[in-house]
C-alpha cells in the first residue's frame, strides 16, 4: 500500500491540481489536509484535533464516522452500490421516499444528486405545472432578498441579487422578481407591513408568476438570517390567493436544524413543493429530494408531453439512499429535540457575551445554528488560522461568524467553539 504523504506534501499538490469552492485556482488561502473525522472531531494530517462547528456545510448532523451509517453504507455496498433508475427501482429508494413522504405529508418524491439540482428540478415542476394547465405565461418566479438556492444557473437566478453573483452573469440569468428581505426577527415582535412588497409583486404579477421560492425562517448563506413564523404564513396565503406556487428551500434548515424536524413547521405551513438535500444522508453522500403533491405531479402527467422532464444518472444512488434511510430513522428514533434545543440554549448563553464586544453588530441562535454578525467585514483567511489554532473549525465568511455543528456535540465541546468565537472576534 502507498504511505501517505505528508500534511504539506498534501497541500502542495493539491494547489497545484484541484479547484475548491469560491476560490482562485492558485488560492493563497489556509488549506488544511483531514486524515480522518470521528463524532465531532476532524482529525488533520498534521495531527492535530479540531472540533468541528460546520458539520460539513449543515450535512453531517449525526457526526463524522457513525457505526450505524457505515454498517448500512457497507451492508448496501454488498448489494448494490448503483443501478440506473429508469425502469429499474430498488428498496433502499422505496423505502425512504415512503419515509419522507410520511415526514412531510408530501406525496411525491423525485431524487436528484444536489441540493442546487433539487432546486432546479422544483422550478422546473412549477413551471411544467403551468405548462400543464395551459398557463404557458405563468413561467417567472418571485422571492425574497437574501436567500441562496445553489451555483447552478437558474438556482442563481433567485439567489440574492447583490451577493448572488447577478452582476457577474448579467444578461445570462433570468430576471426575477424580488421582494425585501423578512424584517421581523424570528425572535421578536411581528411587523405587520412586512409583507406588503412581496404582496404588491404578487399582486401586479401574478399572471406571470409560476412560484414562490424561499428558504423557510432561515436563509443560510444568504445571510444567516431568523426571520418570523408569521411572515411564511401570510406568504403562504398570498401564493394560495394568486395561484402562485410555494417552494420551500429546506436543503440547510430540513431534519431538525431550526429546532423543528422541518422550518416550515415554525409557522404551520405546507409548502406546494419541499427542497431537501445537505443532512438527508447525514453528510455521507451526495442525495437530494423535490417533493410534491400528488395534485402538482397529476397535472404534470396530463400534460403535454405527459412526462416530467429530468432524470439525472445517479437518480436515486441506492448506497446514497440505504444511508440516508438509515440517517432519517435515526433522527426521528431518537430525542433530537432535546439535543437541539440543549445547543440552541448553550449557543443563545455563550453567544450573548459576544454581543458586549465593540467589534459585533449582533448575535442570534436558533435551533442548532449560532450567528455573529460582526461590524466590519472578517478577513476569513486569518480569522480561520486563528480558530484552527484554537482547536475549532468554522469558516466565517463577510461579516458572519456562525456555527452549526453536528448534533452530537458536547457541552464542553460547544463551550470551547463558543471560547474561541469570543477570542477571535477580540478587538485588535
Ligand atoms: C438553502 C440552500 N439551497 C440550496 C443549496 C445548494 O445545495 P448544494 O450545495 O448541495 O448544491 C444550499 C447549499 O448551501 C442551500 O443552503
Amino acid at each position: 500500500m502507498d504511505t501517505p504523504p505528508s500534511a504539506d506534501r498534501l497541500i502542495e499538490e493539491d494547489r497545484r491540481v484541484l479547484w475548491h469552492p469560491y476560490a482562485a485556482a492558485n488560492s493563497a488561502l489556509p488549506l488544511f489536509a483531514v486524515a480522518r473525522a470521528t463524532g465531532c472531531r476532524l482529525l488533520l494530517a498534521d495531527g492535530r484535533e479540531l472540533i468541528d462547528g460546520m458539520a460539513s456545510w449543515w450535512a453531517a448532523i449525526h457526526g463524522y464516522n457513525h457505526p450505524r451509517l457505515n454498517a448500512a453504507a457497507t451492508r448496501q455496498l454488498a448489494n448494490m452500490s448503483h443501478v440506473m433508475f429508469g425502469g429499474l427501482t430498488h428498496e433502499p429508494a422505496v423505502r425512504l421516499a415512503m419515509l419522507l413522504t410520511e415526514l412531510t405529508g408530501q406525496d411525491r418524491v423525485f431524487f436528484c444528486d444536489s441540493g442546487s439540482v433539487a432546486v432546479e428540478v422544483a422550478m422546473k415542476m412549477a413551471m411544467q405545472y403551468q405548462i400543464a394547465r395551459r398557463r404557458q405565461q405563468k413561467n417567472k418566479f418571485v422571492t425574497i432578498c437574501g436567500g441562496y438556492h445553489g451555483d447552478t444557473l437558474h438556482a442563481m437566478s433567485v439567489c440574492d441579487p447583490d451577493t448572488g453573483m447577478h452582476q457577474l452573469w448579467r444578461g445570462l440569468l433570468p430576471r426575477y422578481h424580488f421582494a425585501p428581505r423578512p424584517k421581523s426577527r424570528f425572535d421578536s415582535a411581528w411587523l405587520p407591513n412586512d409583507t406588503e412588497a412581496l404582496e404588491a409583486i404578487l399582486k401586479a404579477r401574478h399572471e406571470e408568476l409560476c412560484a414562490l421560492i424561499l428558504e423557510p425562517i432561515v436563509q443560510g448563506a444568504g445571510g444567516m438570517w431568523f426571520y418570523h413564523p408569521e411572515y411564511l404564513r401570510v406568504a403562504r396565503d398570498l401564493c394560495r390567493r394568486y395561484d402562485v406556487l410555494f417552494i420551500a428551500d429546506e436543503i440547510a434548515t430540513g431534519f431538525g436544524r431550526s429546532g423543528k424536524l422541518f422550518a416550515c413547521e415554525h409557522a404551520g405551513v405546507k409548502p406546494d413543493i419541499l427542497c431537501l438535500g445537505k443532512a438527508l444522508t447525514g453528510g455521507y453522500l451526495t442525495l437530494a429530494a423535490t417533493l410534491c403533491a400528488d395534485e402538482i405531479a397529476a397535472t404534470i402527467s396530463m400534460g403535454e408531453p405527459g412526462v416530467f422532464m429530468h432524470g439525472p444518472t445517479f437518480m436515486a444512488n441506492p448506497l446514497a439512499c440505504a444511508v440516508a434511510l438509515e440517517s432519517v430513522r435515526m433522527l426521528v428514533q431518537s430525542n433530537w429535540q432535546s439535543a437541539v434545543g440543549g445547543i440552541e440554549r448553550a449557543l443563545a448563553a455563550n453567544l450573548k457575551r459576544c454581543a458586549s464586544l465593540p467589534t459585533v453588530r449582533d448575535t442570534r441562535a436558533l435551533g442548532a445554528i449560532g450567528v455573529v454578525e460582526t461590524v466590519a467585514p472578517i478577513n476569513m483567511a486569518s480569522m480561520t488560522r486563528r480558530l484552527v489554532e484554537l482547536g475549532v473549525w468554522l469558516r466565517p465568511f463577510g461579516h458572519l461568524l456562525y456555527t452549526m455543528p453536528p448534533y452530537c456535540i458536547s457541552e464542553s465541546e460547544l463551550r470551547r467553539l463558543c471560547d474561541a468565537m469570543f477570542e477571535v472576534l477580540q478587538p485588535e
